[in-house]
């Protein structure tokens, strides 16, 4: 992939930018760019913008569809609460989001009163990330969720390897970008826009067992409704909504079928 550039639109922000720059290994450019996709940092926020037909995309935890979703969201009634098993969990649930992405998810997680960790590898969602979380954590409406959320830019096949049985997570999430399959790619702009910088997720199947031998109670895939299911792995028990699917992979299940360690023994 082609490295993104960030250009500073505001000069109130330099310092700002330099440090997004710095901390992503973001090329920091001072004319914005007459072609392809770059970082723009404006005053209001950061975004992925191109010259072309998609709009801006940008992490967006306090306005808009994120406050839909806060306001009305359903609450622990809903699939992916349901699909992390947050019904029966007693105390705080710690979950790694191995694929953060926007953060629209482990939004939602932390919402809900998870603790979340976001591991994200590529820079651009990253810095996205970083500054959606940014704004979140001073706006009154959402610093609580956002003091929830803690991000981490690394490789989470890695990251998950190099977790010691005290820090290992109750759940880890996981939500891979797969090759556009039309229709339902089309309906989502901002994915587009990401498949152009950052492309498909081409190592789901490691990642997936990186996550299972690092999760204490259970991973969690989604998926498009009538998606493959990652390779390698059969899940314990699928739940489906009206677009999306989640594939539930129980540690005890797998422990029991002899094809896991328990995490104490790992
Ligand atoms: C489909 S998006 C996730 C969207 C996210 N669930 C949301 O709610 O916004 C997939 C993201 O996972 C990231 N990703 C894929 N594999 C990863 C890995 N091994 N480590 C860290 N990030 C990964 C990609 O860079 C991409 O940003």
């Amino acid at each position: 992939m082609p490295t993104t550039p960030l250009f500073c639109a505001d000069g109130a922000r330099r310092e700002r930018a330099s440090q997004l720059a710095e901390r992503y290994a973001l090329p920091l450019v001072r004319q914005r760019p007459e072609s392809g996709y770059w970082l723009e940092l404006g005053f209001e926020r950061l975004a992925l913008v191109t010259t072309g037909k998609h709009g801006a995309v940008f992490a967006e935890f306090v306005d808009g569809a994120a406050r839909h979703r806060r306001e009305q969201g359903g609450g622990r009634g809903q699939p992916v609460a349901k699909a992390i098993g947050l019904k029966g969990h007693q105390g705080t649930m710690r979950i790694v989001d191995a694929t953060a992405g926007l953060g629209r998810d482990a939004f939602v997680l932390a919402s809900l009163g998870c603790d979340v960790t976001l591991v994200e590898r590529s820079p651009v969602a990253a810095a996205l990330l970083d500054d959606g979380l940014a704004r979140a954590a001073v706006s009154l409406d959402t610093m609580d969720i956002a003091a929830r959320m803690t991000l981490v830019h690394a490789d989470a096949i890695r990251w998950l390897e190099a977790q010691a049985a005290e820090t290992q997570p109750d759940v880890v999430y996981v939500d891979p970008m797969f090759p556009e399959t039309g229709k339902s790619a089309a309906a989502k702009k901002d994915m587009q826009a990401f498949q152009h910088v950052i492309g498909d997720d081409l190592d789901s199947s490691a990642l997936l067992s990186a996550a299972l031998r690092c999760a204490r109670q259970r991973v969690v895939v989604k998926r498009p409704r009538l998606g493959a299911v990652i390779e390698g792995w059969t899940p314990s028990a699928q739940m489906e909504g009206k677009s999306t699917r989640f594939d539930i992979y129980s540690i005890k299940a797998l422990i029991s079928a002899g094809k896991l360690l328990a995490p104490d023994a790992r």
